[in-house]
């Protein structure tokens, strides 16, 4: 009916010889137009066990046990919403079907995702938010976001990894370079116990830094310095002990960093705090600062940290610092040889003197000794004996 009508609206054909082809072109046109309409209709069907939106653009495929990404999702979908399924992989032929090109938000928390493969997220140009919280993470491919810069400004992985070894991949994923648009990155419960060094190096734009609830003890090889845009900082619920100087100093460097959340840590309140407790007292970066609290020693737990007396610890002044202790040592050996060095002057310049004092004591020492001499060969001789007791009355 509607070729038809097409038909009849286009240019008066040549009658006779023409007639054949125009059947021809009739049942093009036909095809065209149905290929057109089941193209255009097909994308507006929503894949089974999910619910689509096209006002709002969302799919909703939520606690299904679906083993993979629905092939055919809605061209315009914006958000993607895959809670709680049974996604183990993730490949670059995971969202091939078609080019999702207006995807941002996806969200697959609670997967038990393992696998995440070279490309997985390279095909999504426009995915601003992921959301893998709550996966068993085996391998994530450092290459997973593609080889250039990806458009992802939201990062969540909390409680993601299969356990704190795998930290060095995800390490490998973040140090590529290709997350330079990053702005929040959530790695809360993972039971992280180190950092590796350079985790955050090349993460310019990250705004917010979520690793709360882990067992995180220290912080003392990590570098923080290149992030610039860092606002807010959570390391409350971790088993923190004490942070150092270059810690602080780095922390101290950070124009935006107006929220340092530090609570739930167990602080030791020995001399190593001392830097910290300072630190704190006139820094207004850390939240709630004055609820932070010592666990050790005992006779100082639940003390507040901004509140101890410094003079309190009985700190040596060079205490528990190694190279100091060893500066001690080069200082004392020097001292020593010093004193080595002028007494042998002092030898030195006095030899004619004491050349003198040695020559008057071997003198003296040889009257003395011929003295006693003169005295034991008298006394040997019993003829004097009487004698020489007579001239001692
Ligand atoms: C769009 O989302 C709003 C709030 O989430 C919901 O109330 C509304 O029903 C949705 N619209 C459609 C067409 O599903
Ligand atoms: C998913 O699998 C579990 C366990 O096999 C089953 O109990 C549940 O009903 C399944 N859910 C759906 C939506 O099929
Ligand atoms: C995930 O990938 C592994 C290795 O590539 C493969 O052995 C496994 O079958 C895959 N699982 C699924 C559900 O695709
Ligand atoms: C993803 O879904 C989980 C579970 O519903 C929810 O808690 C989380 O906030 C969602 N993530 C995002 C980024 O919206
Ligand atoms: C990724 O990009 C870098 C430089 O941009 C290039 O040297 C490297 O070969 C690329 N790697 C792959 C696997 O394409
Ligand atoms: C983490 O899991 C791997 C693989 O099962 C295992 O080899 C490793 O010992 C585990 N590490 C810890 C700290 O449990
Ligand atoms: C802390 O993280 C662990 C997993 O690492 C989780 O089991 C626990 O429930 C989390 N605690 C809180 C209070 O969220
Ligand atoms: C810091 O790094 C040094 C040398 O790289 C290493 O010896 C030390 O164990 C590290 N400390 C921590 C707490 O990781
Ligand atoms: C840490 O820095 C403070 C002030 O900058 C300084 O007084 C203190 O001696 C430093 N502590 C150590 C252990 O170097
Ligand atoms: C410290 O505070 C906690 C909680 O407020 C309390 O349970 C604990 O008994 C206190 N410990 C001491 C030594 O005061």
């Amino acid at each position: 009916m509607l070729g038809c009508c097409l038909w009849g609206s286009a240019p008066p054909t040549p009658t006779g010889e023409r007639k054949g082809a125009g059947w021809l072109e009739l049942l093009l046109l036909l095809l065209l137009i149905l290929s057109g309409w089941v193209l255009t209709q097909q994308p507006v069907g929503c894949p089974a066990l999910c619910e689509c939106s096209k006002g709002n653009r969302t799919v909703e495929c939520i606690n299904k046990n679906l083993t993979k990404v629905p092939p055919d999702l809605p061209h315009y979908v914006q958000s993607l919403f895959l809670m709680g399924n049974r996604i183990s992989n993730l490949s670059s032929r995971s969202f091939l079907s078609q080019p999702l090109l207006e995807l941002s938000n996806l969200n697959l928390s609670g997967n038990r995702l393992e696998l995440v493969e070279a490309e997985a997220f390279a095909r999504l140009p426009n995915l601003k938010q992921l959301d893998l919280s709550d996966s068993s993470l085996l391998w994530v491919s450092p290459m997973a976001f593609g080889n250039t810069s990806s458009p992802l400004e939201e990062l969540k992985l909390s409680n993601s990894l299969y356990n704190y070894s795998f930290v060095t991949i995800l390490a490998e994923l973040l140090q590529r370079g290709t997350l330079q648009n990053l702005k929040r990155l959530d790695l809360s419960n993972n039971n992280l116990v180190y950092l590796p060094p350079g985790v955050f190096s090349r993460l310019p734009n990250l705004q917010q830094l979520d690793l709360h609830n882990n067992s995180l003890v220290s912080l003392h090889n990590v570098s923080f310095g290149g992030l610039h845009q860092l606002q807010h900082f959570d390391l409350g619920n971790n088993a923190l002990k004490r942070l150092r100087n270059n810690t602080l100093l780095q922390f101290r460097s950070l124009p935006w960093l107006t929220s340092l959340v530090l609570s739930h840590n167990t602080w030791v309140c020995d001399c190593g705090i001392e830097d910290l407790a300072n630190w704190l007292k006139e820094s207004d970066q850390v939240e709630a600062k004055d609820a932070l609290m010592c666990s050790d020693p005992e006779e100082k737990r639940n003390s507040s940290l901004v509140a101890l007396d410094i003079s309190d610890l009985n700190c040596p002044e060079t205490a528990d610092d190694q190279t100091q202790l060893q500066t001690s040592y080069v200082f004392l050996g020097i001292v020593l040889a010093l004193i080595g060095v002028i007494f042998l002057l002092v030898l030195y310049l006095n030899r004619k003197g004491i050349k003198k004092w040695m020559y008057n004591i071997r003198d003296a020492c040889r009257d003395h000794m011929e003295g006693y001499h003169y005295r034991y060969e008298i006394n040997a001789d019993p003829r004097l004996t009487h004698l020489s007791s007579n001239s001692d009355v």
